[in-house]
Order: C-alpha cells, then sequence, then structure tokens
C-alpha cells in the first residue's frame, strides 16, 4: 500500500486523476466508480479535461435499494450529474435500486464485474472504515450482495437527504472480494472525521471490522489523504 498525503482534497484529486490518465495510457479501459463527496472535485477535473472516455468502460460500487435511476438521490443519478453527462462513456453499469429480486440482481451484478474485469477501482471510506457499502463485518471474499445500512452510515449520509427516514435502509453493494480483484486501486479520504477510520485502514489488524484493512498490504493500491484524513497516522 502506498499512502500519499497532499496539502488539500483538491491536489489529492490531482494526483488520483494523473493515475487514470496512466493507467488508461497503459491501456486500461474499465474504471471503477465510487459516489459520495470525496470523487467529486476528481470528477470535475475530468470534466474539465481534454480526455476522451468515450471508449472507456465504468463500474459502480453501489446503489439504494429502491431508488429508481432517475432519483435525484440515487448513485446513477449522481455519477449523470457528475461525470457521464458531460464525458459520455461507452457503457456504465450501476446496481438497479430498483430491483426486487435481490438473488437475480446480485448475480447480475456479479456477471458484469466479471465480464468487464476493473483495471483500475476508486474508493471512498466511510467514517466506520466502509469502502462501497461494505459495512463492518463484511466478509474479505464477499461478492455483490444486499446489504442493510450501519445508523452510523444513515447518519452521515442523511445529510444529502431532506430527512434522515428518506435514507434508504439498504444497499446493492460490490464486495470487498470484487473490489480486491480490481488491477489497480485507488483511495482517497479527506477531513479529520475519516482520521480514525484511515488510522483503523492502515495501522490496525486487517479484520472485517474495518472492511477498508482488507487493502493492507497490497501493492497496487494507492491512498490518497490531506492532511487532517492523516493527522493519526
Ligand atoms: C457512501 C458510499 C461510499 C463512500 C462513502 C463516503 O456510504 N457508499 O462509497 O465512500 O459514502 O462518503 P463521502 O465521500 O461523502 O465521505
Amino acid at each position: 500500500m502506498k499512502v500519499i498525503v497532499t496539502k488539500n482534497n483538491e491536489d489529492a484529486s490531482k494526483k488520483a486523476f494523473e493515475l487514470i490518465k496512466e493507467e488508461m495510457n497503459n491501456g486500461a479501459k474499465v474504471l471503477g466508480l465510487a459516489t459520495g463527496s470525496t470523487p467529486i472535485p476528481m470528477y470535475q477535473d475530468m470534466v474539465n479535461s481534454d480526455i476522451d472516455f468515450s471508449n472507456m468502460t465504468s463500474v459502480n460500487l453501489d446503489e439504494y435499494v429502491g431508488l429508481a435511476p432517475d432519483d435525484p438521490q440515487s448513485y446513477h443519478h449522481f455519477m449523470q450529474v457528475n461525470l457521464f453527462d458531460k464525458k459520455p462513456f461507452a457503457k456504465t453499469y450501476v446496481p438497479d435500486g430498483l430491483a426486487t429480486d435481490a438473488e437475480a440482481e446480485t448475480s447480475r451484478y456479479n456477471k458484469v464485474i466479471a465480464d468487464n474485469p476493473i483495471d483500475l477501482q476508486i474508493l471512498g471510506l466511510g467514517r466506520n472504515g466502509h469502502i462501497g457499502f461494505n459495512e463492518p463485518g463484511s466478509p474479505f471474499d464477499s461478492e455483490t450482495r444486499k446489504v442493510p445500512l450501519t445508523e452510523s452510515t444513515i447518519e452521515a449520509n442523511a445529510r444529502f437527504f431532506d430527512n434522515e427516514n428518506d435514507v434508504p435502509k439498504f444497499a446493492y453493494s460490490m464486495g470487498i472480494g470484487s473490489i480486491l480483484k480490481s488491477k489497480k486501486i485507488i483511495l482517497m479520504a479527506f477531513g479529520s472525521a475519516k482520521a480514525d477510520a484511515i488510522k483503523a485502514m492502515i495501522e490496525g489488524p486487517a479484520t472485517p471490522d474495518c472492511p477498508a484493512s482488507a487493502l493492507q498490504n497490497k501493492d497496487n493500491v494507492t491512498i490518497i489523504l490531506d492532511t487532517e484524513a492523516a493527522s493519526k497516522l
């Protein structure tokens, strides 16, 4: 695991975009993409660049169960607005939040991942150490599945909704095992609210109690932090 500490999220995002370009120059065709506030400046850099993504495929990490693709709170909508509307990709995949047959949807998505092996996966980090929506306790070999969200995640994500009760209680999430199959991984985390999770991820034992600690001892993983997120290392 390579850890890069930058001054702020702007510098961090530029660094992450440089690594994306490097991988694309090396032939990467499939990007694993993440939502949340963390990757937004990097998506802005991508949008403002002259790089063409129209030959690229994207596979997103997760989606809230129950939200339609055009729901303003859905991750599908987030990706459209922040990236795909301005930088079209050849093909984009996000789990279907409206799928009612969880088993069919999760096996469909596992096949999407198998058919489109991820060259570079972008990750954010939950305050409790989650990656995607793999909450504490998620097995390191897990594949896509329907997962319940923890109270702390519902509370943290309530800021994007009118009311905490509107935050879905379940999500479809790519599993940790699927994430680990990516050829390369970049995890970004900014702000002091992530400092404990960063410490547990990098210095704590590798345990499902901190899902991101599954990335420990992997030389294909780059962690990009701002000084606040790195403050407890
Ligand atoms: C959500 C997403 C994660 C994301 C996390 C952190 O729970 N499922 O993929 O990393 O939030 O969000 P933020 O970047 O807004 O702190």
